[in-house]
């Protein structure tokens, strides 16, 4: 695949529209939102791209809400019964299915399992086939968490990847009075970013690989690969876009759909994001940053001042980290252009305490410590087989954490990449990350470290629901487990691993109910 020579800056960045409830009152809002298929134009020399996406949108609409407004929605699939990415009937859990199912999952909500689009409750077009034992349902969020950015995406048993990546993915804001009440920019000065990587094909579709670079022989066909790059990137739907702002303050709440693609990000005019949310709201304090990291899943809130750059155009640039490819063109991103007129004096502040964060670290209760190891092998194909703690997806739940109880989870990673682990229902709290010797843990199991835990970066002392667990260190993150009981899922972001085989089901029990019984 040549990459295509897209002209970079020279679309308008699009603003993400709000979706509009059916029904509001104070407490409560009911939406309906469908599943269609659609073309839209994601430059302006490529001719429009099918896509599928929520209310005919890429991204989907905004779901924005207020803290304790429950919300229901009705999600409904309305696409062709093909697929038209290339469908791996060799991953075990889609051998004998529909070929295109959907289910909306709510990233870092704190959500009944019913609700929480549980990868086998996937239904098809117009709910004719769900998952067995699943029923068809709408989903109830109730946003009693704190304030934040979340996002909804597809999250389809064995076809993930596939579906977000057809544009299956949008925002969702939850505002709680606290975050109201603070002087930062709002309104129109605060934008959300949706930033991911894709590739087309001449005709303006969408690139999406069905085998892996250097493949064996007798692969299946289809075959999944166990990563995708793509060589243009997008925000809110656009290639390369630029955005024309004042010479003020402004709030981007930018998170990182892209499928297996990490970022870190800069401003070539060498300015500070001032960083003020991650995944679960507001920090304690902002943080000042010349360059930060995303994983996939991730979001960073942050404010950036434009005041003392009238007049400039400032490039928003991907030092490429991980992904480095020297002959690509992901090193850019966007432009802001300072060329709008100031609307009135700027009068937000970038507050420098922000929130309070109880550490559930010192909270004296009893922990319960697992430790779970990322790790890798081979299927009968040869192809790379990611794991957690060497288990499939299919075999028996073995974590079970009491409903309400602290839990501190030890990611250890054998494999040779950084992962974004993710845990459904709960936001948790990064403790800190240790180096260990790979090469002697490989030849005799033994965990050797290298060198003393090393505290979170400053930016990740908030709530997270997804966190980077590097090679060859162990990641610890504490978690509170509630305030609902039954079946989640928790599993790394990249969503080729994900998808094969390294996302696991977790359950929540009832200590008590078990005593009953
Ligand atoms: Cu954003 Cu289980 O995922
Ligand atoms: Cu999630
Ligand atoms: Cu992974």
């Amino acid at each position: 695949m040549k990459p295509m020579n897209l002209m970079k800056f020279v679309d308008q960045l699009p603003l993400m529209n709000t979706a509009k409830p059916e029904r509001k009152s104070k407490k409560e809002s009911y939406y309906e939102i469908g599943m269609e298929e659609f073309y839209q134009k994601l430059h302006r020399d490529l001719q429009p791209t099918r896509l599928w996406g929520y209310n005919r949108q890429f991204p989907g609409p905004i779901i924005d809400v207020n803290q304790g407004e429950c919300t229901q929605v009705k999600w409904t699939n309305n696409l062709p019964n093909t697929h038209f990415l290339p469908v791996d009937r060799s991953i075990h859990h889609v051998a004998h299915q529909p070929e295109v199912r959907t289910v909306v999952h709510l990233h870092g909500s704190e959500t009944r399992p019913s609700s929480d689009g549980y990868p086998e409750a996937w239904f098809t077009r117009g709910f004719k086939e769900v998952g067995p034992s699943f029923e068809r349902k709408i989903y109830e969020y109730p946003n009693h968490q704190r304030g934040s950015t979340l996002w909804y995406h597809d999250h389809a048993m064995g076809i993930t990847r596939l579906n977000v990546y057809a544009g299956l993915a949008g925002m969702y804001i939850i505002r709680d009075g606290k975050e109201n009440s603070l002087n930062i920019p709002k309104g129109d000065y605060e934008i959300p970013l949706m930033i991911m990587d894709r590739s087309f094909n001449e005709d303006g579709s969408l690139f999406y690989p069905d085998k892996p670079n250097n493949p064996s022989k007798n692969l299946p066909n289809p075959s999944i690969t166990p990563a995708f790059l793509g060589d243009t990137i997008l925000v809110n739907g656009k290639v390369w876009p630029y955005l024309e702002v004042e010479p003020r303050k402004y709030r981007f709440r930018l998170l990182n759909a892209s499928n297996t693609r990490a970022y870190q990000l800069y401003l070539d005019s060498g300015q500070s994001f001032h960083q003020i949310g991650s995944d679960g709201g507001l920090l304690q304090k902002s943080v000042h940053l010349k360059k930060f990291a995303i994983e996939p899943a991730e979001r960073v809130d942050f404010i950036l001042d434009f005041s003392k750059y009238k007049g400039k155009t400032i490039t928003l640039k991907n030092d490429l980290g991980p992904n480095a490819n020297p002959d690509d063109n992901t090193g850019e991103v966007m432009q802001f252009k300072v060329s709008l007129p100031l609307q009135g004096e700027d009068k937000t502040v970038i507050p420098k305490y922000l929130s309070h964060i109880p550490s559930l670290e010192q909270n004296n209760e009893v922990k319960t410590i697992r430790n779970l190891k990322l790790t890798g092998s081979t299927d009968k194909y040869g192809r790379p087989l990611l794991l957690l703690n060497n288990k499939a997806w299919s075999a028996p739940v073995t974590e079970k954490p009491g409903l309400g109880s602290t839990e501190t989870w030890s990611f250890i990673n054998i494999t040779g990449f950084t992962h974004p682990i993710h845990i459904h229902l709960i936001q948790f709290q990064a403790l800190d990350r240790r180096p260990f010797d790979l090469d002697l843990y490989n030849q005799d199991g033994q965990i050797v470290y290298t060198g003393p835990a090393i505290r979170p970066k400053a930016n990740e002392r908030g709530w997270k629901d997804t966190i980077a667990a590097p090679s060859a260190q162990i990641t610890r993150v504490i978690a509170r487990f509630g305030p609902y009981t039954g079946n989640y899922v928790w599993h790394c972001h990249i969503l080729e691993h994900e998808d094969y085989d390294m996302m696991r089901p977790f359950t929540v029990i009832n200590p008590k109910e078990l005593d009953d019984k």
